[in-house]
């Protein structure tokens, strides 16, 4: 049990390793204030929609901003209330809040005295820490956020340069040489000569990783946290400095890199992201998609001025037929789900409604009582033959903050989640995916993993993790009753339970099996939705303005076409 002390811990590193760990250049620039020039309006659609350019604090205080919204019209949709004093929960809030606070800062890893990650779990009760003891790429993710936005800038600008020197290594696996543009799953400390306290940085490029598969999520959430931190401390000198720049143009090359695809996604290996096991996503899994979409958009942003053209041209294009293509084939609604229903097979030709041969009979059958008739979402995985409907949450809400999906999808999306409440987020939040797959589904896609049977771990377990990226979309879209929810029920249990890793169980009632305690990326997703939460300006660390102006026009549901 976590033993929550007031007051609230300072969350300040100890001075003396607060210095700069890059020795070849000076980044490390005062941040710059935020510009407070924009104006501001609040958009109103079905609810109250926040646009970023509200949320931007260009002037408007966090406090007036949520006045606005409860101010206009159908307002009490909106209902981000603030504490009073008189809130009896609220002692409790703090005291979970503190004890997360403490939680993240024993998590933090230094590296010659300085701070550049957060150790993945420190859970003293289980045997072997596995790589538990790394500090992994995207469970550093909501740590740096969370940095951020507590005004420790330094943890994040370290963990960035480091990260970029690593990729710079060569990387074997057996006698085969990686892509130089693959970015670590995870990194640790290593100390050749604890006398001589000589530190050297080991880290795992999918080598070593259960499955041997490279991490191609790490690059695409490293681009975009460059983005974050830069966007946030107004500081631009580390994305503009020539590493920064040749890690970006690195991980852009191998996703961009020619190959015989038909299709502007991106071809994966299962286990390759967040899901680092045998689950059934190799081939286009949404994740990835997602996450290539919002990355490439961020890397626009900071690319230099004189960026190789075609280089950047090829990146704007590949955003347009990316964009194209999940909309066309990943969308999936209730009129869509009949369309697909009635599909006829064996077309030929351009004129091929069903594009991908998808027999109708492979439909699984939960998919017609799951899908409301409000409400959508982006499908797991599409190839030949092959349509995986199951819901993943972080494809999808990445899909909402990357402005992939249009305004109204994202509303469908959490509409979809509303209906679906008691599947998708139950008594913990959130699922990773759903339905989970059982019995002889279950041994064939996952290889009997007995890991991942069904309602754990990866095959629909729930992550405590997964809150601050539905916190940010129900923020984004002016919803924020849905993260308030959420929020509300996992501090039911998430303290008390030693911030597991993950919950077991159809509703997530009972704490993984083997889920770690003090899992760090659960500790700072909570402080993230937390923060965001109390101040809606902060969402502009993490969301994209919709740019559907370079988007191509999407191709006409089949039911509409003669
Ligand atoms: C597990 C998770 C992976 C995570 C790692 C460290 O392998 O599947 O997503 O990065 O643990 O927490």
């Amino acid at each position: 049990m976590v033993q929550c002390t007031q007051p609230p811990p300072q969350l300040k590193l100890p001075e003396s390793k607060i210095t700069e760990l890059t020795d070849d250049e000076n980044h490390d620039s005062p941040p710059k204030p935020e510009k407070r020039t924009r104006m501001h309006h609040i958009e109103r659609h079905r609810s109250c929609v926040v646009t970023l350019s509200d949320i931007e604090l260009n002037g408007l205080q966090p406090r007036r901003l949520l006045q606005t919204i409860e101010k206009s019209p159908g307002g009490s949709q909106c209902s981000l209330h603030e504490e009073t004093p008189t809130d009896t929960n609220a002692s409790h809030r703090h005291a979970i809040a503190d004890a997360a606070w403490e939680a993240l800062k024993r998590s933090i890893v230094y590296f010659r005295g300085q701070p550049i990650g957060t150790v993945a779990a420190i859970d003293k009760s289980q045997g072997a820490a596995l790589n538990y003891d790394q500090v992994f790429m995207r469970d550093f993710i909501p740590s740096a956020l969370a940095f951020l936005m507590k005004g420790e800038h330094l943890i994040v600008k370290n963990f960035l340069v480091e990260t970029a020197r690593l990729q710079s290594r060569e990387k074997m696996v057996d006698l085969f040489k990686l892509g130089q543009g693959v970015m670590p799953a995870s990194f640790k400390v290593h100390h050749r000569n604890p006398t001589q306290k000589t530190e050297s940085l080991l880290a795992d490029f999918g080598e070593t990783a259960i499955g041997r598969v490279a991490p191609v999520d790490s690059g695409l959430w490293w681009i975009i946290l460059l983005r974050a931190y830069t966007k946030w401390t107004g500081d631009n000198s580390l994305a503009e400095s020539p590493n920064c720049q040749r890690a970006m143009h690195l991980i852009l090359r191998l996703c961009l890199s020619e190959g015989c695809d038909t299709s502007p996604a991106l071809l994966c290996a299962d286990g390759c992201s967040m899901i680092d096991r045998r689950m059934g996503i190799y081939g286009y899994p949404i994740e990835i998609q997602a996450l290539f979409f919002m990355a490439m958009r961020c890397a626009l942003s900071l690319l230099k001025q004189d960026s190789d053209a075609d280089f950047v041209n090829h990146i704007t294009k590949r955003i347009q037929a990316l964009s194209y293509h999940l909309h066309s084939y990943y969308w999936l609604d209730f009129q869509r789900l009949n369309d697909i229903y009635r599909y006829k097979t064996e077309e030929y030709s351009q004129t091929a409604l069903n594009k991908f041969n998808v027999i109708p009979e492979s439909i699984p059958d939960w998919i017609f009582d799951f899908m409301p008739s409000r409400g959508g979402y982006f499908i797991g995985n599409v190839s030949p033959a092959r349509m995986d409907f199951r819901w993943f949450c972080l494809g999808n809400f990445i899909a909402i903050l990357s402005s992939l999906a249009t305004g109204e999808q994202a509303e469908a999306i959490l509409d979809l989640v509303e209906e679906r409440w008691q599947e998708l987020i139950g008594e913990m939040p959130l699922k990773i995916c759903y339905p989970a797959m059982e019995n002889q589904e279950w041994q064939i896609v996952t290889g009997c993993d007995p890991k991942n049977t069904r309602w754990s771990y990866h095959n629909g377990g729930s992550w405590p993790v997964l809150l601050w990226l539905l916190v940010a979309v129900s923020v984004k879209l002016g919803r924020p009753h849905l993260a308030r929810r959420a929020v509300e029920l996992m501090e039911q249990r998430l303290a008390k339970d030693d911030f597991p890793e993950y919950y077991d169980g159809k509703a997530g009632r009972y704490v993984g099996k083997q889920a770690r305690k003090f899992q760090t990326w659960s500790v700072a997703g909570y402080l993230v939705a937390k923060m965001l939460l109390d101040d809606p300006s902060h969402l502009r660390i993490v969301a994209l303005e919709d740019d559907s102006h370079s988007r191509a026009p999407f191709l006409k549901r089949s039911n509409s076409c003669p």
